[in-house]
Parts: C-alpha cells; structure tokens; sequence
C-alpha cells in the first residue's frame, strides 16, 4: 500500500464513497458476491493456482486466507488485478497475533506490561514482517475480555479488565495499521472476536455464552468500541451463541450495536466456517438458511465456508434476500480496500521473494516486550536478583529451560524456533565463563511423568548455589480449543520441584504459561517466582536480564490467578453481593467443629476450603524497587457533571536501585441504580524512579469516566464515589468524592 500523508487519507476517503458507487454499478451479482467469498490456500501450488486462478478470473473471490509464499500471493493479485474484468485486488489475511516471524510475548503476557506503547511497537513490527510476504490482513486484536483461565484463548487475550484491554487493543490497531487505514507500512487490523466468546461455560471453547445486557454493555463491548475508535477497518464475529443467537446470525449485534449505536463503516467477517455452523446451533435448517440469517444479520465476508457464493445468487434471485443488502456488504469491503491503498498499490512492499530475516529493531522490540511482560509473584529474603559475581555454579532445570518452539506460544503459524534465544541460552550468554552452568531437562516435554532422570537433577541442584527451574506449559497446551479441566502444573513438574527443594539450594522458579496456573502448592517450594508467560523469540535474554538484575521484573496481572479451579470465575472488578466476605466470617473447612449447627459458619460469598480471594489479584506483581504512595489529593469533594476530577499523588522509590512501577488508579460507585463492581481501574501509569526518587503523579478524570450502561443508557449518577491509587487492585490509599448530578451520555464519550 502507498504512503499517503494524513490529509490525502482524508482526501481519499471523501472520493472513496464515489469510487464505490461507481465501481459497484458495474459489478454483476455474481462479481458482488464474490468479494464476499474468502477462500482458504489450497496446500499445492499448481493446484491452487488451477482451482483459484479460475475463480479469480471470474471474479468470485474477495480475499484468500493462509498463503504467505510470497511469490504465490504475488501470481493471484496479478491474475486478479491483470486477468480479472474489473480488476479489484484480493485481501491477503493471516493470523498475525502476536508476531509474524519475530515473535513477541502472547498477547496475556504484553498485557502485563500495562504499557500500549511497547504493544503498538510490537504490532509495528508484526506488521512490517507480514507486509514483506504479502500479507495485507490480519485477525487481530482479540479484544475478548476473559475470566477464565480454563479457556485456552485467555492467551490470546489481554486478560479480565475492559479498560486494559480497550486501550492495548486500540494500540495494537495503530501498531499494525498505523495512525490510519492507508499509511505507510500497515496492514488492516480485524477486532474479534465479537462478542463476548471470553464468557464460553465452563472454560470450554465455542461454548455457549450467557450474558446480560447490562454485563455486555459494561464489561464486553467497550473494547471492541475503542478498537473502532482506534480505525480498526474490521471486525470478526465470534463461534459462540450469545443468549441463544449466534454472533454470526446476531442482528442486535452487527447492526443495531456496530452500525447504528457506533456507525462501524468497515466490514464485518465471520469466523472459520462460522456461517456454516449456524444449522450445527440448532438456528437454521441448512445452509441456504444459514446463508440468509448470516447476510440478513449483517455479516459481509464469509470465512473459508464456500457457502456465500455457492447460495446468495439463488436467494436474491428467489427474492429471499434484497439485492441491495448485497450491494451494502460489497460496498463495505470495497471502502476499505480502497481506504487502504490496495487499487493504486496491490502488491504492498513485497517483491514476491522471501524477505530478510528479522532485523534488530524487530528483536529489540520483541526483548523489551519480554522484560516488560514478566511478573514477579514472589521473592523470599529478596533472593533475586542473582549477584553473577557470587556464584559459582548453577543449575538450569527443568522442560521449558531449552525450548525453542514453546517458548514462542500459541498462535505462531509463522514463527520461526530457529530464531529463539531459549532461556538457557540467554544464562550462558550471561555468566560466560564465570559460572558453571548445568542444564538437565528432567523431564522431556511439560506433560512428561517419566521421573527417571530426576535423580540428576537433583545432583545438580544440590552442588549448586542455586536452582533455576523452568516450568509450566507447551505452548499447545493454551489456545484456540485448548482448554484444561486442571491448571496445575502439568505432568510430574510438582514432584520435581519438590525433591530439588529437598536439597536446600536456593530455588528460583521461572514459569511459562498460556494461562494463569493454580500455583498454591508450587509457591510453597520456591524462594522467588517470576511469571513468564509464553515470552517469545526473545525469551532468553529478557529472563537473564530480570534474573541478574540488569532490569528489575515491572509486569503486573492482567488477570486474577485463582487458588483453585473451583474458584473459577474469579476477578477483581466483580459486584459487592449481599453478604459480601467477611474475614471472620469465613470459617476453614479444616477449623468447622464437629456437628457444627447449620448457621455456625459464615454467612457469607465464600468457599469453606479456599476463602474468598484469589492467590494474587488483578493489577499485583512485585519489584526489585520499593515503592512508596502517600499524599493522594483531589482537586475537588464535589464534581459538578460537566467538571474534571484532578487526581495527584506521591510516589516513592526507597530502594537502592531504579525501577519500573505501574501506578494504578481504581474507582468504585457504591451506591447506583444497578449493582456496580467493587472497584474498577480507571486509568494507569508505567512510570521509572531512580533509586531515592520521589514523583508527583497526575491523573485526570472525566465524568464519562464514571458513567455505566443501565441496558441501553449510559449514565454517570450523582452520588459519592471511592478512589484508589497504587501498584495492584488491592490498594488501601483511598480518598472519596460526590458527583452533584446525574448526567446522561453518548458511547463514543465512554471509548
Ligand atoms: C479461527 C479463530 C480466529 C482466526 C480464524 C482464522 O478459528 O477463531 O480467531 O482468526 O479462525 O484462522
């Protein structure tokens, strides 16, 4: 696509809606539907060039999903473009989710940076590698809000709070498509999955989901919203049926919320086969119903399903479905081809050859993103970081201390293992020949019970100064339809770490993950633990910087991590109950006397074997800084409905080193016309602070910032609220406020 500056964007798209217009008066129906039709790779190249040259040349295909050889996507746009009758070009769409060929942490782990910035410049990256074979389409960001670490597509997410995952799903929009559809160096973005797929029952993927209106509205759809705000050029509907209606048949969806109430101009794409699927719901007979309850609903682009092209001919001409509900979905995908350059450049910046392997910007990116990504969730005696200097040999254990392919995550089709710094390799890099480094596996993959090579592990731990374990998940085992039941620590990873802590060398635990593990019993058996995610190509360097101390651990939770699967779901931004826990109330199943009465126990929203919270909550994670917060100081008591809350607040770091601390600010509205969660994050700040400094931090609220959807009104209701500041969802500097009015607003106030 070309370069155009801001104003020629502007410009083009105010002479777009003519060139649409006039380019759809000279479409036949079959040319229409065509570019509804997305079709998958064939695997062969001849073959696919016979199957798809022909549907090509006749126009009966909009875009192809799944090649990224750049020659063969170069061959296809030519015969489209060259070979075609009106040459329009075809949409080349990948899953991009979180790298291409520099693969950077899943999207959960960039999360924990609470840091847009590193997010869009690991998008920029994405999408320059992805351009360079072709590819002008991506289906990212996943904006779906989830709170349950059960559901393996919680990695692809950005974890349970709307607010984060609104603003790094619009920075994720801007890093691939730049400032706006069209500019140099982008490729169109796709917000999915739409909506609320995060809420699947029971941690099942494509499960049904049952949500409420007023939950929707507060907790999932904003997201999606302030993706559009950022000019995300397309949309995906979700597998899942929400309240007994499939997204992809959902008119309440894509047309009174998307079109309507947000006027979305782009175009909206089904999931893989999503149209399909409609009759497997149990909501049409078979496909020639699918097809018209999909168009009807206002899905524009079918997804590798065939099913458009091969039935909307015969419905229009069955008057089933109006013709100009075509024309309206082809002139969607028309806009935005044009928005992004595709007739004046449609082979982008690739010259139909393998591009150059990753430059070292991409993995400098790709490095920060990691650093950035890791949570500390423990650190006894504050044994970490590790003085090199000090030792003299460690060891390196465990199924994911050498692991090339899984330290990439889920979602990589384009990742390349021979790329990875494994975190082995970034220790070695590290010590040199100063320490003695001893690597034993222990175990061959995460889900391994074969304990037969434990006894040199443990020999290895015991002549060391310190034990670095490398635990947790394949990357298979998150992801799209892989969901787990348990979420310990799979296979015999526990009886490791066990019998090394046996040996009283210091242990360190590195963990990666797609998902938040139950870690009750692991905490038990390390000194400090660092949560990892799944960091990516740059793994290595990025632990061995944390580990030694060249930077300090900064990531915080995007997401609760729950004591038990039993707990599940459990987040911080839920509502207060009636009977909400009350510590001395919540009586341990261990401590219950026996023939206890029946109102003995606590009366109250708590399970006897695991109380009430969870093992760390949203918003934690721990530094080699110290930070301090006092002096919390609001620019009114009494905030009129068309007023700004000005928020400051003292920050210290007492430590003798610099840091990086995510300053938090949470607000609760305890009292309003539906129940409202306990806290809600508001705004957030990545801040550095040498060692010894003191900062004042400003935070500006707006009333829109306090507004809720009763159903399909969004308010701000006068009222006290509650403020917090501090570094986790569970921060005690609190100072409270009364807003004088009720005010009504607009969504895009709220995006
Ligand atoms: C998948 C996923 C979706 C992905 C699409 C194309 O089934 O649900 O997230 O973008 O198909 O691969």
């Amino acid at each position: 696509m070309g370069t155009v500056s801001m104003a020629e964007a502007r410009a083009r798209r105010d002479s777009i809606e003519d060139r649409v217009q006039q380019l759809l008066a000279q479409m036949t129906l079959m040319e229409k539907v065509g570019q509804m039709n997305q079709v998958q790779a064939a695997d062969y190249h001849l073959i696919h060039q016979e199957v798809h040259g022909a549907a090509i040349r006749a126009g009966h295909v909009g875009s192809i999903i799944n090649t990224v050889d750049p020659q063969e996507i170069r061959d296809l746009q030519r015969v489209a473009v060259e070979e075609s009758r009106l040459g329009i070009p075809l949409l080349f769409g990948r899953d991009v989710i979180h790298g291409f060929h520099t693969i950077l942490p899943i999207p959960l782990g960039q999360a924990a940076s609470f840091n847009p910035e590193i997010v869009r410049d690991g998008a920029r990256v994405a999408a320059a590698e992805a351009r360079a074979v072709g590819v002008n389409w991506t289906f990212a960001p996943m904006l779906d809000v989830s709170r349950d670490p059960r559901w393996g597509r919680i990695a692809e997410s950005f974890g349970e709070d709307p607010l984060l995952t609104g603003r790094l799903g619009a920075a994720m929009v801007r890093g691939l498509q730049g400032e706006y559809l069209g500019s140099a160096g982008g490729i169109l973005a796709c917000a999915k999955h739409f909506v609320g797929y995060g809420a699947s029952e029971g941690g099942r993927d494509y499960s049904s989901t049952n949500i409420s209106e007023n939950e929707l509205r507060n907790s999932y759809l904003g997201p999606f919203l302030a993706a559009l705000e950022a000019g995300c050029g397309t949309v995906m509907t979700s597998f899942s049926d929400l309240d007994g209606t499939p997204a992809s048949a959902n008119r309440f969806l894509l047309r009174d919320i998307l079109r309507e109430a947000w006027g979305f101009s782009g175009f909206v794409v089904s999931d893989w086969e999503s149209i399909s699927q409609l009759a497997t719901h149990g909501l049409t007979e078979g496909p020639r119903e699918s097809v018209a309850a999909a168009a009807n609903a206002g899905v524009d682009m079918d997804m590798a399903g065939g099913i458009y092209l091969q039935h909307l001919p015969e419905l229009v001409q069955d008057g089933v479905i109006d013709e100009a509900l075509i024309d309206q979905a082809v002139a969607h995908i028309l806009r935005i081809k044009m928005a992004l350059g595709l007739f004046e450049s449609p082979y982008g910046d690739s010259e139909g050859r393998a591009p150059a392997l990753p430059d070292g910007q991409a993995l400098r990116t790709a490095r920060e993103a990691a650093v950035q990504s890791v949570v500390m969730l423990k650190n006894a005696g504050d044994v970490l970081p590790l003085q090199a200097g000090s030792l003299r040999r460690v060891a390196v254990i465990g199924p994911l201390a050498d692991a090339p392919h899984d330290q990439l995550g889920t979602w990589v089709f384009d990742g390349r293992p021979e790329l990875s710094v494994t975190c082995l390799e970034g220790i070695r890099e590290h010590l040199g020949e100063r320490v003695d480094v001893d690597y034993v596996p222990a175990l061959a993959t995460s889900r391994s019970r074969d304990e037969s090579a434990f006894p040199e592990a443990v020999r290895a731990a015991a002549d060391a100064d310190v034990a670095l374990l490398f635990l947790g998940e394949e990357a298979i085992l998150s992801g799209e339809a892989h969901c787990r039941a348990h979420i310990d620590l799979p296979g015999s990873q526990e009886a490791l770490l066990r019998q090394v802590k046996a040996t009283g060398t210091p242990v360190i635990a590195v963990i990666l993950a797609g998902r938040p593990l139950t870690l009750t019993r692991t905490l038990e058996n390390v000194d400090a633990l660092l949560y990892a995610w799944h960091p990516g190509t740059m793994a290595g360097p990025a632990i061995a910087d944390l580990l030694f101390g060249v930077r300090s651990p900064s990531g915080k939770l995007p997401v609760s991590f729950p004591r038990a699967v039993g707990q599940i779901p459990i987040y911080y931004n839920h509502r207060n109950t009636g009977k909400p826990p009350v510590a001395q109330d919540m009586v341990h199943i261990d401590d219950i006397d026996p023939l206890a009465p029946q109102t003995s126990l606590g009366m109250c929203a708590f399970h006897l074997d695991e109380g009430a919270d969870p093992l760390f909550p949203f918003g934690f994670g721990l530094s080699y800084g110290r930070f301090y917060y006092w002096n919390l100081h609001l620019s009114t008591r009494e905030l009129p409905a068309d007023g700004t809350l000005e928020v400051s607040v003292d920050v210290a770091n007492e430590a003798d080193r610099g840091a990086e601390e995510v300053v938090q600010l949470y607000v609760r509205d305890p009292v309003a016309s539906i129940t409202r969660p306990v806290r809600e994050l508001k705004a957030f700040q990545r801040i550095h602070l040498d060692a010894g400094e003191t900062r004042t931090l400003h935070f500006r609220l707006s009333v829109a910032d306090l507004a809720f959807y009763n159903r399909d009104r969004l308010v701000a209701e006068a009222g006290e609220f509650q403020l917090w500041v501090g570094g986790s969802s569970s921060a005690d500097l609190q100072a409270s406020f009364r807003l004088l009015e009720s005010r009504e607003l607009q969504p895009s106030d709220a995006a």
